[in-house]
């Protein structure tokens, strides 16, 4: 059986796409509203039978994998990659097929990847560099940073030493041709992977360090290649996807150091730019799974400047922009290096409607009235004129024609004025991944038990609730547990973001549950084959043919669970 076949096999089209709309019968169907436009209606159908899907509304449909590949922005690699994690099939290569040219480049890539890794552990300074910045070891592990050494050739030779050709190399974006032959790109920076929606490093962001000539700048990156394009990569968007699913909404920050701070804070629905202004299909990337976004910025002119261009894009887009403003001279990784979570925490609480936020900024900033009706004029209107909804776009309207008391007719007749640039739409093609991390399943229910108990108004049944975890970890584990994770405030903070109802939480339960009957069942499968192989090498009939029929109930009771994975 092929792969694809293999996956089709074990996921049936419904759970696939029950994972993200919902969907109630319709005959032998099963109906929902379409996720790729906006409907108000359902008419978007799976067929159980025919283990397709179609919109009778906009006319997208095929099987699991282009649904994956629509939904997650994936290429057909990457929603294969996607799909064959959910089924527990590892991808194998047709016999005879060759690889094909981007799997070298990924290969390189993460090959060097645990090079400069192995190069961070054995580089006192950096690592300490680090520490200092506030990272702790799991969050460099999780985020593999790595370490480029002085040398002008380390990568290179390493890759060479790896049966890699300097041509793949090159491709791969890490090395440059100078006059003595090629040379490593990245020498002496602290090395930042950059992954795409499946958790495979295209690319890197290297972090100067300690660098004798300064002339280079602070962040030097990688190259547009087969595999990196930056226009469509936001940092951290692997990592973060699900949270902002589960949250409904995303933080936009500047910078590496900043997005992996605030998810080391808990604020795992955080992504980055990295430099660059907010793209057509970084909207697209976070569109699917969310429609708001919370710009995280520094309150200064060049701030706002920056902010703004991704702002205007994302309410061109339909999106609901808030804005964070941070305190002076402050970057999310130092006021979080610093401790300082309540801060962020406030910071992220408080943000306003960008129109709302600049509106509050100019009347500060301007010295008289008639300043800031004209600054409100040039800077503010083109923000309104850009929103999709004309409900919104009205409510805003009302709001500056009273705050600047003119009459909203005055505003209207400002608006016509502006000419909006209407972006075209740039198909994107693009890679996902869906994966918290099965380690700590135990913790995070109890922690979940915890939280809850410490609200005023619970919104899961605890008593159930207790009883699900003991049933999975015994009540001895379960008190054990109890008593370490008391008082987790970080933890707390981090479930409030993430579950504001009953439904969010009661989903992120099941699964958490599930997982774990799934790992004790894979428990006892090895047993089972153990026990299996000594009572045939005794030849013990009667055993073999009760481990045989254990055995088989076991794999049939694993399946089953991970269809519901
Ligand atoms: N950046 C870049 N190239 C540079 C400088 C910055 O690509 N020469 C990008 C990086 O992604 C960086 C972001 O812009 O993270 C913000 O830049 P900056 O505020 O200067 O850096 P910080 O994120 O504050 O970096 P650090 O805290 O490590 O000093
Ligand atoms: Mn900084």
């Amino acid at each position: 059986m092929s792969n694809v076949d293999e996956i089709k096999a074990r996921l049936s089209i419904e759970e696939v796409v029950g994972q993200y709309v919902s969907m109630k019968s319709a005959g032998s169907n099963l109906k929902g509203k379409c996720p790729f436009h906006a409907e108000k209606t359902p008419s978007f159908v799976v067929s159980p039978l025919r283990q397709t899907y179609h919109c009778f509304g906009c006319g997208v449909g095929g099987d699991i994998f282009t649904f994956i590949q629509e939904i997650e922005g994936l290429d057909f690699k990457g929603a294969l990659k996607l799909l064959a994690d959910r089924a527990g099939v590892t991808l194998t290569y047709e016999s005879g097929a060759k690889k094909d040219d981007t799997d070298t480049l990924f290969s390189i890539l993460e090959s060097v990847t645990s090079y400069y890794e192995q190069n961070l552990k054995k580089h006192k300074e950096a690592t300490a560099y680090l520490t200092e910045r506030g990272l702790t070891k799991a969050t460099i592990q999780a985020f593999r940073i790595g370490f480029a050494p002085e040398g002008w050739n380390g990568a290179l030779a390493h890759l060479q030493k790896a049966g890699f050709s300097e041509k793949d190399i090159e491709r791969a974006g890490l090395i440059k041709k100078g006059n003595r032959g090629m040379y490593d790109r990245f020498r002496s920076r602290i090395m930042f992977p950059i992954t795409d929606s499946v958790g495979r490093v295209v690319a890197f962001s290297g972090r100067i360090f300690a660098q004798k000539d300064d002339r280079t700048g602070k962040y030097i990156n990688s190259p547009e290649t087969v595999l990196y394009h930056k226009s469509n990569i936001l940092y951290g968007y692997d990592r973060a996807r699900q949270a902002i699913r589960k949250t409904n909404f995303a933080i936009l920050v500047e910078g590496q150091m900043d997005l992996i701070m605030t998810h080391q804070a808990g604020y795992t629905n955080t992504v980055a730019l990295s430099g660059t202004a907010l793209t057509q299909e970084h909207i697209t990337l976070l569109g699917r799974m969310s429609q708001n976004v919370v710009i995280a910025l520094d309150a200064d002119p060049a701030g706002i400047a920056s902010a703004g261009k991704s702002a205007r894009a994302a309410l061109r887009a339909g999106f609901d922009v808030k804005i964070a403003a941070l305190p002076a001279g402050e970057d999310p990784a130092d006021m979080l290096a610093r401790g300082d979570i309540a801060l962020w925490r406030k910071t992220i609480k408080e943000s306003q409607h960008v129109v709302d936020f600049l509106l509050e900024y100019y009347r500060l900033q301007s010295k008289d009235d008639r300043t800031f009706k004209r600054t409100v004029e040039r800077e503010v209107l083109p923000y309104i004129s850009e929103i999709e909804s004309e409900i919104d776009k009205s409510h805003f309207i009302q709001r500056v024609a009273a705050q600047l008391s003119v009459t909203e007719e005055a505003i209207r007749r400002e608006l016509a004025k502006i000419h909006t640039v209407a972006q075209p739409e740039i198909p994107r093609e693009e890679p996902g991944k869906t994966h918290t991390p099965l380690a700590g399943a135990e913790e995070e229910l109890v922690l979940m038990y915890l939280w809850q108990t410490s609200l005023e108004k619970p919104f899961v049944d605890l008593v159930l609730l207790k009883k699900q975890i003991e049933g999975v970890i015994t009540p001895v584990g379960f008190s054990a547990l109890e008593a370490r994770l008391q008082n987790n405030s970080e933890a707390a903070f981090r479930l409030e973001l993430l579950y504001t109802d009953e439904i969010s939480m009661k989903l992120a339960i099941d699964e958490l549950l599930q997982r774990l009957d799934k790992k004790s069942i894979e428990r006892e499968i090895e047993q089972t084959g153990a026990a299996l192989r000594k009572a045939e090498s005794e030849g013990n009939r009667e055993e073999i043919a009760k481990c045989e029929k254990r055995y088989q109930e076991l794999l049939d009771k694993r399946l089953h669970l991970e269809r519901h994975l």
